[in-house]
């Protein structure tokens, strides 16, 4: 009894930690189009492969259609956005770009993410948010009368939150328009993405992409954005990050040739994180933010931790 539990914690342990001791059983060969494997890469190539992790609709299936808040963010502190300069890593459609420039009122936030079209999602993401925000202004301004409850939750909430509002939803609860916060720009943070005027920023938000940097630069790549992002943030600043676990890196290992190959040779494991950003990075301390989301939402209950410069 006492045997099969400690060995299934070193298990757990291991999926973080040891890439190379936890690989799948049979390796792939390096290149997929050769050999027997070519019918099902052709069927694969056929299919749209989201090689970087940017899938059109993510939100759809995380989330909901309704643009409900995403659960992180409960979570999240508002002392780590309010009133600040953010950058938010592989932004895709930009749903939880928004969302925090919402709820937290940041003086700015901007979302890069390497895929042109989920930069354009994005910027119609907002444009939608801002629309949808207005109609429920408009209606509540005709039902309401005495509403005095005001949550935080600025999405799912949506009810009591327009009605906050003054005359335009696209506006926060500090009164800045959304349009003047959020903005979005296509870049690949790890090669050619070089921040506007040099600007320092004070929260770097980095959810569920360090696998995809990984599996597409190895551990050269994971190293450039870490220390990137030391060299972005002001000091005192805070890098959120989500990584993925080992185990999920398999299933997207054939993604591209690139990530076939980097699979096989990468030494650091998303175990292996903290210690790299806090002893040779050089972040501060950390917090471990346990989620306690809902075990029912794919995805959501990874753990985030926050760093501090
Ligand atoms: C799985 S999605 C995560 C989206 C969002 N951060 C979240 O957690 O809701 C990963 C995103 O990272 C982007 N991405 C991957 N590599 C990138 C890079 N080198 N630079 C910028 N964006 C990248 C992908 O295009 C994709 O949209």
């Amino acid at each position: 009894m006492g045997d099969s539990c400690e060995k299934k914690k070193k298990k757990n342990k291991t999926e973080w930690k040891n890439p190379k001791k936890y690989k799948p059983e049979e390796e792939q060969p390096k290149n997929p189009t050769n050999g027997s494997n070519a019918n099902s890469t052709a069927k694969r190539k056929r299919k749209e492969v989201a090689i970087f992790g940017n899938y059109r609709n993510y939100y759809g299936y995380r989330i909901g259609k309704d643009l409900e808040e995403d659960p992180r963010l409960k979570v999240m502190k508002k002392e780590w956005f309010q009133g600040k300069d953010c950058l938010d890593i592989g932004c895709n459609s930009g749903v939880i770009t928004i969302q925090i420039a919402q709820k937290f009122s940041c003086n700015s936030i901007l979302g890069i993410d390497i895929d042109g079209d989920r930069v354009e999602d994005a910027k119609w993401t907002l444009r939608k948010f801002v629309r949808t925000s207005k109609k429920k202004s408009a209606t509540d301004k005709s039902t309401a009368g005495e509403e005095g409850n005001q949550p935080d939750n600025l999405v799912t909430k949506s009810q009591s939150e327009s009605s906050r509002c003054d005359s335009e939803c696209s506006t926060t609860s500090a009164g800045r328009d959304l349009f003047d916060m959020v903005s979005f720009e296509k870049g690949n943070f790890v090669r050619n993405w070089s921040s506007p005027a040099n600007k320092l920023y004070h929260t770097i938000v980095c959810l569920s992409v360090t696998k995809w940097i990984h599996l597409n630069w190895g551990d050269d790549g994971l190293i450039t954005l870490f220390s990137k992002v030391w060299k972005l943030l002001q000091p005192g600043g805070v890098f959120i990050v989500e990584p993925q676990p080992w185990t999920s890196y398999s299933k997207n290992r054939l993604v591209s040739e690139a990530a076939t190959e980097n699979y096989q040779n990468i030494e650091i494991g998303p175990g292996d994180f903290q210690e790299i950003l806090l002893d040779k990075i050089g972040f501060r301390r950390v917090e471990h933010i346990n989620p306690s989301l809902s075990k029912g939402k794919a995805g959501f209950n990874r753990p985030i931790l926050a760093f501090w410069k």
